[in-house]
This record gives structure tokens, C-alpha cells and sequence, in this order.
């Protein structure tokens, strides 16, 4: 059986129904990930679970400790990455409330750690990134969004900005000018680094307002907030099919 994680985004703070086994913070080199990994079972199946943004969120997406996170489930064994994000929607399809497992990103974040390599340590290695998502991962999540009758787009460009504001309109006109159909801010570095450790890892991203300047609706938190609120149980009953799955 190959170990599988949840990082979860905003909103997912906490995994629903986990039953908490125990909760572990391995050292890494790169410092503490976000929160202690919480081992635990979901629906009979065992998963590793990590909030993204820290467990009060409380970690905007430029100062989240990417390479500790990734780091920190490898070396618990940890084989297969599911990665849960909250994005704007630029493609028409996609409006508030559509599930996405996307298969491309244009990386447009600045000043992060972006490597494991920065000189220091293991010899360098320029990974093979045409493909960022592991198609069988992807598969597994599409799969599993579809035995539960839960429809889920296939395939989309994920455009991962620095943050913590969110787009000009102007902005997302160059991000859908460069064909991103998603934009969110935690995307990257954080599948780089998956590759760079060896780990499978697929997202599922749900688009929780239009991006800026394509609607005529503001965008608040709070619009984000009741998004959040009705899907993220949704996601939950995915990651929990998806657990069940052979991997
Ligand atoms: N832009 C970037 N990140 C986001 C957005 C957005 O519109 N919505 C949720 N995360």
C-alpha cells in the first residue's frame, strides 16, 4: 500500500471524519512545515493529513514553508501527494463552485524557495517538469469524483501567482492571453518540490469566485467563504473515495 497525504488549503484546514492516530513533526532541513502531519484513518483508510497554511491559518501563501512540508511527508513515507486548493475561475466553464484537477501550471511566483538545490547539499538535478501533474494521480482523482457523481473538470492551467492580494484586472486578462484557466497562489513551489522528492502528486482545485476584472461581482472573502462552506464537504467525500481506491 503506497502512503498517500492531504495537503489541505484554505478551508481545509482540518480533514473531516480523520480519525487522529497521532501527529508527528519530523525534523526536515529546511525548518518546521506548517503544522504537525496528522496521521490518522478517513473512512477506514489510512491518510497523512498537513494544513497548508498552518492549522490557525495563519501562513499567507509566500511565507508557507513549502520544502519543511514536502520534506516532512517524505520522511514519513509518505509516496502520493493530493494537493486540495482554493482559485479564481478565468475559463467561462469554470465559475464559482466547479472542481478542477488540472493539468498545467504557469508559475508566475517570485522570491520563494523554488528548489530543494540551492547549493548546499544533494548535487543538482534539473527535473523533467513538462507533465507537472502525475497523470495516474490525476486519473485516481477524476475516478474517484465520478464514482461519487460529483462532476469535476479534467484538465486545466493553473496560473500561480505571489499573492497575498489577489489579481488586477488587468492581470488575469495576461493570465488568460497566456491560456491559464485557474489562478491561485499555492500551487507553486509546491508541485516542483513533490517532483524534486520523488512523490506523486495531483490537485484538486476549487474555484471559489470569477478572478478579477471578469465578473461584475466584487470579490470578498466572504463570497469565497460560502463557497467554501457548501463544497468543502464535496472534496471530502472524493478524498475519502479516492483513499478507497487501489492505488
Ligand atoms: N486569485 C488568486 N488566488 C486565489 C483566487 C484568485 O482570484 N481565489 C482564490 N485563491
Amino acid at each position: 500500500m503506497s502512503s498517500t497525504a492531504v495537503i489541505g488549503g484554505t478551508g481545509l484546514n482540518q480533514l473531516a471524519g480523520l480519525e487522529l492516530i497521532r501527529a508527528h513533526s519530523p525534523e526536515t532541513p529546511f525548518g518546521e512545515p506548517s503544522a504537525p502531519v496528522q496521521e490518522g484513518r478517513l473512512a477506514g483508510n489510512s491518510v497523512f493529513f498537513l494544513p497548508r497554511h498552518g492549522t490557525r491559518h495563519h501562513l499567507p501563501p509566500h511565507k508557507i514553508n513549502y520544502r519543511a512540508n514536502l520534506w516532512a511527508l517524505r520522511e514519513l513515507g509518505v509516496e502520493r501527494v493530493v494537493a486540495v486548493n482554493a482559485v479564481g475561475g478565468i475559463h467561462a466553464a469554470l465559475g464559482p463552485g466547479a472542481l478542477v484537477v488540472p493539468d498545467q501550471i504557469i508559475d508566475y511566483t517570485w522570491g520563494r524557495e523554488q528548489s530543494l538545490y540551492d547549493g548546499s547539499g544533494a548535487a543538482l538535478d534539473h527535473i523533467d517538469f513538462t507533465r507537472p501533474y502525475t497523470a495516474g494521480l490525476r486519473a485516481k482523482l477524476l475516478q474517484a469524483a465520478a464514482s461519487c457523481n460529483i462532476p469535476c473538470a479534467d484538465g486545466a492551467t493553473y496560473g500561480a501567482t505571489q499573492g497575498p492580494r489577489l489579481e488586477t484586472a488587468a492581470e488575469v486578462q495576461r493570465l488568460l492571453r497566456d491560456g491559464c484557466d485557474l489562478v491561485g497562489m499555492t500551487g507553486m513551489p509546491e508541485a516542483a518540490l513533490a517532483v524534486e522528492l520523488g512523490l506523486a502528486y495531483a490537485a484538486i482545485c476549487l474555484v471559489v469566485n470569477t478572478a478579477a476584472g471578469l465578473s461584475d461581482e466584487p470579490i470578498t472573502q466572504q463570497g469565497m467563504a460560502v463557497i467554501l462552506e457548501q463544497k468543502i464537504a464535496t472534496i471530502g467525500e472524493i478524498l475519502a473515495r479516492f483513499l478507497q481506491l487501489p492505488p
